[in-house]
């Protein structure tokens, strides 16, 4: 899945893992765990990660290879935030092609920047169970605490003014490279992110019922 941050990869890739089973690997979460962690490469990653830049491509793509695992099965995988740079790109498909798999689908969402940066600026998430709101449009019943499970809602530490600006340009950096690395493949198709959330979800799943994926 590729667009701007913000512009609902995450949500909308927890819908498809519902309806169609797919496994679902996010670069963020995989990068998130990573910098938990008290050694040399957890406090690297959240050098990058906390300035939100992005983490070196060589430490990206041996973790992310390493979550996908050698056997992708089933209906297959969506990679969230996944290659964001060309030689992330290049590396993906060289892993791939070495098993005799491919990429068959590069979803971009797009959606204004005034949009995103809002959604991002307004977007909050559980302590516990990392349960997502929205302060503008998916606002918790009691401000600041979960509705499911009660605990204290937080703000990523990149969610903030200046790391929202940094992580935008660097999208803006980065992103045609990419979407012309899977034009010219042949896998490019794009969505109107710029909509209702069940309204964008109807839209990918109509496109892969297309394609012949089975709900
Ligand atoms: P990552 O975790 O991938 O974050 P991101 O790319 O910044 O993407 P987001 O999670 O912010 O956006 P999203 O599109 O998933 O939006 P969401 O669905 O949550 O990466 C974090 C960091 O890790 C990077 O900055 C970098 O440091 C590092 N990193 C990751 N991958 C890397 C890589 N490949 N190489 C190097 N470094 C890497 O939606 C956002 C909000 O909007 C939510 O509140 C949601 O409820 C709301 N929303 C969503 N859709 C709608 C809608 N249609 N209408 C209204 N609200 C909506």
């Amino acid at each position: 899945m590729l667009g701007p941050q913000g512009s609902g990869k995450g949500t909308q890739a927890a819908k498809l893992v519902d309806r169609f089973g797919f496994r679902y690997v996010a670069s963020g979460d995989v990068l998130r765990a990573a910098r938990q962690s008290d050694t040399e490469l957890g406090r690297e990653v959240r050098r990058y990660y906390d300035a939100g830049e992005l983490v070196p491509d060589d430490l990206t793509i041996r973790l992310i290879l390493q979550e996908m695992g050698e056997d992708v099965g089933g209906p297959g995988v969506i990679l969230d935030g996944f290659p964001r740079t060309l030689p992330q790109a290049v590396a993906l498909d060289r892993a791939l092609e070495a098993r005799g798999e491919r990429v068959d689908l590069a979803l971009e969402l797009t959606a204004p920047l005034d949009v995103v940066k809002k959604r991002l600026e307004g977007r909050l998430y559980c302590r516990a169970a990392n349960h997502d709101y929205n302060t503008y449009f998916r606002p918790p019943r009691r401000p600041g605490v979960c509705d499911v499970d009660g605990s204290e809602l937080y703000r990523r530490p990149d969610d903030y003014p200046e790391a929202i600006e940094r992580r935008l340009a660097i999208w803006r950096e980065q992103n045609g490279q990419l979407v012309e690395h899977y034009e010219r493949a042949g896998v490019l198709r794009r969505v109107d992110a710029d909509r209702p959330v069940e309204e964008v979800a109807r839209s990918i799943s109509a496109l892969l019922e297309r394609m012949g994926v089975a709900a």
